[in-house]
């Protein structure tokens, strides 16, 4: 059975149990002592990739996002976010090498003020989100979507929100797998599917749902486990604080 349980307060946190998928929100603000503070328990690596946008607004929203994913992992792997290694696949996908006893797998996606980051155990995850845009995307749908995908959205009222429903189905996936768009992405259909959609790709079964997060963006989670139990947390006015670090240690 399905379900997409709403948890009130970051102390709700539970543990990550074998098949559940954890999903977290965050909005991509920060005031300049907030920022500095997560600047500091970023890598090197991400303060120089920090340190090279432009639009300090960019830059902002690349600094909450990254330390927002550390304080979260932070609290399942018991350790401060500081020390958090990452690895990184030939198409850059983040994956934890180090202090990982449960294989512990998470992905993260970020669109203008929103952030949103899954994490699993044992399988592949893939998230994405998408703010819903007023501009018309017809081109961008005849290029990157599949025949059917284009006959399908032709179908229906709101073609915008349909597209940016797609879109975020066919990224999530894409991401799961790992390999980025080195798969076509009109190679593969997708469905406006309200339930659970499977579908094979790369010669395996992945599991795809949108999950209802924010109403001015679509958002999409897959798997190669079947998708059984959501839980989700928003962290919208109430970024993890620094004191919060590894109180939890669920895994
Ligand atoms: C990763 C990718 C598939 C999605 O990127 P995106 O939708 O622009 O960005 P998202 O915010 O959803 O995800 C980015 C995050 O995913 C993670 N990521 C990076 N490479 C990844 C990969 N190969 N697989 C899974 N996750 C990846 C990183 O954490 C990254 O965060 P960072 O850039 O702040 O370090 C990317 O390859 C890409 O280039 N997308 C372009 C989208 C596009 O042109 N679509 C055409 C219209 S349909």
């Amino acid at each position: 059975m399905l379900y997409l349980i709403a948890m009130p307060t970051i102390e709700s946190i539970m543990p990550l149990t074998q098949g559940e998928i954890h999903v977290w929100s965050a909005h991509l603000t920060a005031t300049p002592e907030q920022e500095h503070q997560h600047l500091a328990i970023l890598s090197a690596a991400e303060q120089a990739r920090a340190a090279r946008f432009h639009f300090p607004m960019h830059r902002q929203r690349f600094i909450v996002a990254h330390a927002t994913l550390r304080l979260i992992l932070s609290n399942y792997l018991c350790i401060p976010p500081s020390e958090i290694i990452f690895a990184y696949s030939p198409h850059h996908k983040p994956y934890l090498e180090s202090a990982n006893p449960r294989l512990l797998q998470f992905n993260l996606s970020h669109s203008h003020e929103l952030a949103v980051f899954a994490f699993t155990l044992e399988h592949a995850i893939g998230i994405d989100t998408e703010k819903v845009q007023e501009a018309s995307h017809e081109s961008i749908a005849l290029r990157y979507f599949s025949p059917q995908e284009n006959r399908d959205l032709q179908q229906i009222e709101n073609r915008r929100r349909g597209f940016y429903r797609l879109w975020s189905r066919k990224e999530a996936i894409v991401k799961a797998v790992g390999k980025g768009l080195s798969i076509p992405l009109s190679s593969f259909s997708v469905s406006f599917n309200e339930g659970i959609e499977t579908l094979e790709l790369e010669n395996e079964p992945w599991s795809l749902l949108s999950l209802p997060i924010h109403q001015d963006y679509e958002t999409a989670l897959a798997s190669n486990q079947t998708i059984e139990k959501v839980s989700y947390w928003q962290l919208i006015d109430q970024l993890p604080k620094l004191d919060n670090v590894s109180r939890f240690c669920k895994l």
